[in-house]
């Protein structure tokens, strides 16, 4: 395709890197969650995130995101046993899916997965056999990948303890509260790129399991929720705290970035870094790991660096930075790890997706054509 055109690019309708990147640009209102960028903050439903983060089970955040409150200990207890249901219901269905798990890339196996699934006409069903089958697909890939038969699910513990348990990981109640901290980190993040997604198909009145689907792809991206992988092969590169700067200066230098730094909407550090990097310390007993120590001496020269190229910008650690790290001390391969954010994600993904249909008008912005001109007379 020829991208050039000798159609003038002149105002009033000048674009900006900012507008092609819909900066600022209000489409929808949201009860969900609020990203203050300027001042760091993350809220979830009337709750600062580090209320939530390591205090609240990942079955009280689905209370908190799909009826809009807190559950008490009964109706949490129902969520719990609801997704225990839909975990065992997901590995019935796995057989229906080898072409699915047959596929090289575990993201490209979760949306295939995913896609396979009958849509179902209840919004609640369809968001617990989402959450559910996000984690028994992708663990389903992952023993099927090792030659290894699919783990039954075990409907009784919680959904992290389970997953973990799926891998074939270690589930003890440490890296399952690890695990669980995480998803309630990542559940959900305003509009962000893989929601607006989920939002755009949820507008034209399509249904849930197809708005997720669109959602994992957008989720998959290296610029998105395919970051934490790659900052894992930045720390491996690195080796050791006194070569990070000598490191990442080369990488700039050729035109490259660095993963688990920058952010669309923070200027400061992204609060999730906070609370995730809180939640390592807890899992190493208190001590920093030498792994930790490396990448916040990455960290260091990363900010020092780039905030010498772009000083207006305020490129900090974003939430991949420190789930790389996290993810790793709990155990969870790195090529898993989109597919495990993809898991916790696509639980705010399904409140998203419920309320733009409220909304019950069709997302469809506009273009400015920069092709040619009809040519009259033809
Ligand atoms: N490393 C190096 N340079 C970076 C950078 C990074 N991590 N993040 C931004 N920049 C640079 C850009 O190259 C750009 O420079 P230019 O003006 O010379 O082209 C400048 O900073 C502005 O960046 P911009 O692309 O406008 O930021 P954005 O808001 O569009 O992008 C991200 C946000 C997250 C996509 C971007 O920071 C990034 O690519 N980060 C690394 C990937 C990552 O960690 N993703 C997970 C996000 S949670």
């Amino acid at each position: 395709m020829n991208s050039s055109s000798s159609h003038p690019r002149g105002e009033p309708n000048r674009r900006t890197p900012q507008s092609y990147g819909l900066d600022d640009v209000i489409v929808a209102d949201t009860e969900l969650s609020d990203v203050d960028g300027r001042s760091g903050r993350l809220t979830i439903r009337g709750h600062a995130l580090h209320e939530l983060s390591g205090q609240v089970s990942f079955e009280a955040l689905l209370g908190l995101l799909w009826d809009g409150r807190l559950p008490e200990p009964r109706a949490e207890r129902e969520i719990a046993r609801a997704l225990g249901q839909a975990r065992m219901a997901a590995h019935a269905e796995l057989w229906r899916l080898t072409p699915a798990l047959a596929l090289d890339d575990p993201m490209d196996a979760l949306r295939a997965g995913v896609a396979a699934l009958p849509p179902g006409a209840d919004e609640r069903a369809a968001a617990l056999q989402l959450v559910a089958s996000a984690a028994v697909i992708s663990a389903g890939w992952w023993r099927l990948r090792g030659r290894e038969r699919p783990i039954a699910p075990a409907p009784d513990v919680s959904h992290a303890a389970d997953t973990l348990r799926l891998f074939g990981l270690a589930n003890d109640a440490l890296r399952a509260r690890a695990l669980e901290t995480y998803w309630v980190t990542v559940a959900d993040h305003g509009l962000n790129a893989s929601t607006f997604a989920a939002r755009v198909v949820a507008s034209t009145d399509s249904d849930t399991v197809s708005a997720v689907t669109a959602a994992l792809g957008a989720l998959k991206g290296r610029l998105h929720g395919g970051a934490p992988g790659p900052v894992l092969t930045l720390l491996d590169s690195v080796e050791s705290p006194a070569r990070a700067r000598g490191v990442l200066e080369g990488l700039l230098a050729r035109g490259e970035r660095i993963m688990g730094m920058g952010h669309r909407v923070y200027r400061v550090r992204d609060p999730r870094a906070d609370v995730l990097e809180r939640a390592l310390l807890e899992l190493d007993a208190g001590q920093p790991s030498p792994r930790l120590e490396l990448a916040r001496s990455v960290e260091t020269a990363a900010t020092e660096l780039l905030a010498e190229r772009y000083p207006e910008r305020g490129l900090r650690a974003n939430v991949e930075f420190f789930t790389a790290v996290l993810l790793e001390a709990i155990g969870i391969p790195r090529e898993l790890f989109t597919n495990v954010f993809a898991a916790g994600r696509t639980a705010g993904w399904c409140a998203h997706i419920a309320e733009q249909r409220r909304v019950g008008r069709i997302l469809r912005p506009a273009a400015r054509y920069i092709g040619p001109p009809a040519v009259s007379g033809s």
